[in-house]
């Protein structure tokens, strides 16, 4: 399968965060718990260069514990401060203060040295779409979210929301691309729902699921679809169609149907927690 996705705004949406992060003492980058590293754009390593890094491990309710702890020691080791976080449940998310404190702390020591006392550390979101960031940083920012300015035809001047005494965040999220060169990446990317569907086949994807999943979850689609183990991805998804009465006009079996019930039971974890990619594999 092949993947080609480049949206015209690409190079605009990155010349305007290469301004906001010029504001930015600390940014904290979100990725998916389940693909930690297709779901970073290694661009923004260039663009916050000099910035305290942060990586919060998002939707780790989704990924494998085992596999999620071995990606945060990763980046860790690459000098990352790194966090769980479960931004629809809020799970994770008010410890992210502590992280922010740890991984700034040299600039709030620098200020000290300088006099400068209590100016807020200034934090940015970025991550590419789909990845959780509006999802965050209404967990994050919580009642404090309320907005001021930024009326129609009033100047469009950056919107912080303060956190608390010690910390800012610009309401805007930073939007990244993911990389595409590799073709595992685009997999991946699609597999976990982050490249539209229409331009996908579904069919043809949830091949690659089930190969996944029989070579590292064995079992797993057997005994949630209570159905045989088969060697062939095509045979089980016939018995997935065959289980769930995946039928089209003709009494024929609907593979599509029953492509889009296996990769939905994936997306919304009702498969299990699952990885889909290691840390070994990028070294
Ligand atoms: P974005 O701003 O980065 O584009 O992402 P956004 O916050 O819109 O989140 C994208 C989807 O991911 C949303 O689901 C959101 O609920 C879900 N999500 C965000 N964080 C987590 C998490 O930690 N765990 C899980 N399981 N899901 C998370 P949606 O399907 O678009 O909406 P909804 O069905 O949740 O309403």
């Amino acid at each position: 399968m092949n993947f080609q996705w480049y949206p015209g705004h690409m190079t605009k949406a990155k010349r305007a965060m290469q301004e906001d992060i010029k504001l930015i003492d600390v940014v904290i980058e979100l990725v998916d718990a389940r693909i930690p590293y297709s779901s970073k754009n290694p661009d923004i390593d260039e663009l916050a260069k000099n910035k305290a890094r942060i990586i919060l491990l998002n939707k780790y309710d989704l990924a494998d514990p085992t596999h999620t702890k071995e990606w945060k020691t990763w980046y860790e080791e690459k000098g990352y401060f790194v966090a769980l976080v479960n931004s629809k449940r809020g799970t994770g998310v008010k410890a992210v203060h502590e992280v922010i404190k740890e991984a700034c702390k040299e600039k709030i020591e620098r200020d000290r040295r300088r006099g400068i006392l209590n100016r807020p550390v200034r934090a940015m979101i970025v991550g590419i779409p789909n990845v959780g960031k509006s999802t965050f940083i209404n967990s994050f920012a919580g009642k404090a979210c309320t907005k001021t300015g930024n009326k129609p035809g009033v100047t469009k001047g950056k919107q912080w929301i303060r956190l608390n005494k010690s910390v800012e965040l610009l309401d805007t999220p930073g939007i990244l691309w993911p990389k595409f060169e590799d073709q595992r990446v685009g997999l991946r990317l699609a597999l976990i729902g982050s490249i539209k569907d229409e331009i996908l086949n579904i069919t043809e994807l949830s091949f690659e699921l089930i190969k996944f999943l029989r070579d590292n979850y064995k079992n797993v689609l057997e005994k949630f679809y209570e159905i045989e183990y088969y060697e062939n991805e095509i045979d089980t998804l016939t018995a997935i169609a065959k289980k769930r009465s995946c039928i089209q006009k003709g009494n024929e079996l609907d593979f599509d149907k029953a492509a889009g019930i296996l990769m939905d039971d994936f997306k919304s974890g009702r498969l299990g927690e699952i990885t889909l990619e290691l840390p070994e594999e990028e070294e």
